[in-house]
């Protein structure tokens, strides 16, 4: 299978299972060969993934393996803490690189630990989950969360490269694969009709070649990142979906008996938002009815009592991404098309989530 490179902010993306191969040359260059290399997993990664890719570099130099636990839950300071010790006894400095094998979780802490620690050393990311290969490994946001707010600590800061390895989904529970789905179906909506045109013509589960998928993905949100960075105005595009799904993920664990994945919580948002972008927008009735379909047939519908919708709306003011007191969304003008910071009237709000309640009744 073919190797795809492309470029980013200064650092480039390489993908395919040959990749590996890079990931070697890549550390056995001169500039690491003297320093030291620490690897960041969780226990399913350790398990799944480490053996693998070790196998499959084979390093001259030793590696030190840095363990967190997985979940969100530990995406925290008091981690940050515990790994920035473990760096310092084990002898790292500004030379010393650190490779963030895991999900999202592990590419936001390890990103974030790296970029502090002695003000900044080098990372890599090697994304082992479908949301992490097309989304958190990209774009240089990285952080922590604090006091059950997600990610209030960070920064932007870039990784040296990034190395995605579509092998590591093999391992991957088909939920978790189908978290990071929403998040193509989004990047396939809001740029690319062709891509969209494409994905949809298939289930979810009858995907085989994912390293397609993944290239075509992470070429619309590398697009929307080198463009913008810092997230001034244009790379607000890939928050389509995310104004109602932030605040549906929340709900859901403040008052479901589980939590949705945020992969699912995006899924309801990208039909609410696709009913606000017909009434406010111009997608046609014909357009929303296809996107309606599609997730609906990949994704379990969710019941929200529709007593807690001030709720939801209570959340959505919260968001960050919202300026005074305004709900600001992007939104589709048409299937590969979108616009940003379109203020919508609450009522309209309020509205698409009774849309989305009503469907299945
Ligand atoms: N920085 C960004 O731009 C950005 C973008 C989107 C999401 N995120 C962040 O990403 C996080 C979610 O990422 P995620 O969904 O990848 O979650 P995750 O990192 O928690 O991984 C999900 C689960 O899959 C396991 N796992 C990982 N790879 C595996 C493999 N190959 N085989 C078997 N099990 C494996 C993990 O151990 C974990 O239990 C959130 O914290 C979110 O805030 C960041
Ligand atoms: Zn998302």
């Amino acid at each position: 299978m073919e190797q795809t490179i492309l470029n980013s902010d200064g650092y480039s993306i390489f993908i395919g299972n040959t990749v590996f191969d890079t990931v070697r040359s890549y550390l056995i260059q001169y500039e690491f060969k003297e320093n030291k290399i620490f690897i960041l997993v969780d226990e399913n990664t350790r398990k799944y993934c480490l053996p693998r890719l070790m196998s499959n570099i084979q390093l001259p130099q030793e590696v030190h393996i840095l363990e967190t636990p997985s979940g969100e839950e530990f995406k925290t300071l008091d981690t940050s803490h515990k790994l920035w010790s473990e760096l310092t006894i084990n002898g790292a400095d500004r030379s010393s690189i650190l490779i963030n094998l895991g999900g999202g979780v592990i590419s936001d802490l390890g990103g974030f630990v790296a970029s502090s620690f002695k003000r900044g050393i080098k990372y890599l990311n090697i994304p082992t989950t479908l949301l992490s290969m097309v989304d958190a490994s990209i774009g240089g946001k990285v952080g922590i969360d604090m006091d059950g707010l997600k990610n209030q600590i960070g920064m932007f800061s870039n990784p040296q490269a990034v190395f995605i390895i579509p092998e590591f989904l093999d391992t991957l529970p088909e939920f978790q694969k189908r978290n990071g789905y929403a998040e193509i179906i989004k990047h396939s909506l809001v740029y690319d009709k062709n891509y969209w045109d494409e994905i949809s013509g298939k289930s979810f589960k009858d995907i085989d070649n994912w390293k397609e998928i993944i290239d075509w993905s992470i070429e619309i949100k590398n697009y929307f990142v080198t463009e913008d960075p810092l997230e001034t105005g244009f790379r607000k595009v890939l928050n389509f979906g995310h104004t109602i799904g932030h605040a549906v993920e929340s709900y859901s664990f403040q008052f479901g008996d589980e939590g949705l994945s945020h992969g699912e919580a995006v899924a309801i948002g990208i039909i609410c938002e696709s009913y606000i972008s017909h009434k406010h927008a111009g997608l046609s009735e014909g357009e929303l009815s296809e996107i309606l379909l599609y997730i609906s047939s990949n994704f379990d519908h969710y019941t929200f009592h529709p007593g807690y919708f001030e709720h939801l709306l209570e959340l959505m003011h919260h968001d960050k991404k919202n300026i005074a007191n305004n709900i600001n969304f992007t939104l589709l003008t048409n299937i590969g098309n979108s616009i940003i910071n379109e203020v919508v009237d609450i009522a309209l709000v309020r509205e698409s989530l009774m849309y989305y309640q009503n469907l299945f009744v």
